[in-house]
């Protein structure tokens, strides 16, 4: 059989790559076989090197807020890149992004600027032991805050077997090459459990630096936070002396335009954004008061970066965030109304399919679909239980050849932008209804 030119650019990439991509969330680990090599994309619409054509429901895992090149974005950056791209000096454009994210952000008094989500999360976590004097840090089971060794452990799906007591989880690093010395002081705890947290709490919160918590959980798919939980980690951050550290990397300038700060009404110590920020090229940021900022002072706790606020990001993160932020936030309500009404699409589908058992759990511009005999999934646990993770990736991988683009991984999740549209859900809401006709 003749390959196409995915297959072809797979067997080249397989030789000089490792599984011929640079993420495994984007080669065979995810997709179970060739992945489509994309060419372009242009507002809602992927097309790949064979000429087919996907409404992208990934946005780059919601680093694109604004769609695929998004004029404004493309003006910003044929203009600024004329005038250089990186100087890795003191910057105007810095200056104002930092002051867009203080005026918005009423959590947040101070900025700094880092490249990506993992690294925003390693330095807040050496900030918040740097200022508490503290070592522990408590974290959730199923969270995850990037690949670095502190925090890499239990954010995978693991058999419900392998997880020990809910009061008191086995620890499972997610990678080998991980010292044990690297995680003695990662306490895990089940999410959107209470009972757990306040457990752990009395046992660890005198000698947590943190607690750090995704405001909604979107690495098991998606999964909302039970209401009032997270304003509980909060208090109970605050009767220990413990940092309530929220990692916004996802939700930040995705699920409102303040994250999940505003969504749930929280006020965390401190907060790590990335993905949206860069609107489709590397930029985080980590933020709070101005007291606990000030421990990455030069001399007190030390977080560097060549590539630190670089020059073309924070003129592309300016545009994204005044397009979003214009008109009364009107790119953030879009975001959210089309997520909304995609979400419940699926769900009456789901509701009238009798072949497969199938919900669809959303917050605001964020979806996912589970394969599941569950009516809700609200834990990792449940997730871990009764996610059926093959069943997803046939679907999405049928989904690709009606020209709907998912990431084939249930554990991960779906997104709306400002340039999806009506017709685009429509679309999608049919090629689901038929996907599942198809499928045994
Ligand atoms: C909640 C959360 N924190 C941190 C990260 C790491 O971000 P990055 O991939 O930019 O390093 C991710 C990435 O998916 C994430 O979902």
């Amino acid at each position: 059989m003749t390959k196409n030119t995915s297959e072809s650019l797979f067997e080249r990439g397989s030789k000089v790559l490792i599984e011929g991509v640079s993420s495994a969330s984007r080669g065979p680990a995810a997709f179970g076989t060739t992945p489509r090599y994309m060419s372009h994309g242009e507002g809602s619409r992927l097309y790949d090197v064979d000429g087919r054509e996907y409404i992208d429901w990934m946005m780059a895992f919601g680093a694109l807020p604004l769609g695929h090149a998004h004029p404004k974005i493309v003006t910003t950056v044929t203009k600024e890149i004329a005038r250089g791209s990186h100087f890795a000096t003191a910057l105007e454009v810095e200056v104002e992004v930092a002051e867009i994210l203080v005026n918005l952000l009423p959590h947040v008094e101070k900025v700094r600027f880092a490249n990506t989500g993992t690294e925003a999360a390693m330095a807040a976590i050496r900030l918040a032991r740097g200022h508490t004097g503290r070592r522990k840090i408590i974290k959730f089971e199923g969270h995850y805050h990037g690949w670095w060794d502190a925090v890499l452990l239990n954010s995978n799906p693991q058999p419900i077997t392998a997880l020990g007591h809910p009061n008191s989880p086995i620890r499972i690093p997610d990678s080998s090459g991980i010292t044990e010395e690297s995680w003695m002081d990662t306490i895990i705890v089940p999410w959107n459990d209470l009972e757990s947290l306040e457990r752990a709490m009395a046992l660890h919160g005198r000698d947590a630096a943190c607690v750090v918590t995704e405001g909604v959980m979107s690495n098991m798919g998606v999964i909302a936070p039970k209401p009032g939980y997270l304003n509980r980690i909060q208090a109970l951050c605050n009767e220990h002396g413990a940092l309530f550290y929220l990692d916004e990397t996802v939700t930040g300038f995705r699920v409102a335009a303040g994250g999940c700060a505003e969504l749930y009404g929280l006020k965390p110590d401190i907060v790590t954004y990335g993905k949206a920020l860069g609107g489709g090229v590397p930029m985080a940021a980590i933020g709070g008061s101005d007291e606990i900022m000030s421990g990455l002072e030069w001399g007190k706790v030390l977080h560097f970066g060549t590539h630190n606020a670089g020059r073309l990001a924070l003129h592309i993160c300016k545009t994204m965030l005044t397009t979003m932020l214009d008109d009364n936030q009107a790119g953030f309500i879009k975001i959210k109304d089309l997520g909304i009404k995609l979400t419940e699409e699926i769900q009456a589908i789901a509701r009238k399919n009798n072949k497969h058992k199938m919900i669809c759990q959303g917050v605001n511009s964020m979806f996912q679909i589970f394969f599941t005999d569950q009516e809700e999934i609200s834990n990792y646990r449940d997730f871990c239980k009764s996610v059926d993770r093959l069943k997803f990736r046939d679907f999405a991988l049928k989904l690709f050849d009606k020209g709907i683009y998912m990431n084939p991984s249930a554990t991960l999740h779906s997104l709306s932008s400002i340039v999806h549209t009506e017709e685009d859900i429509e679309v999608t809401a049919r090629a689901i209804s038929e996907t599942l006709d198809e499928m045994p």
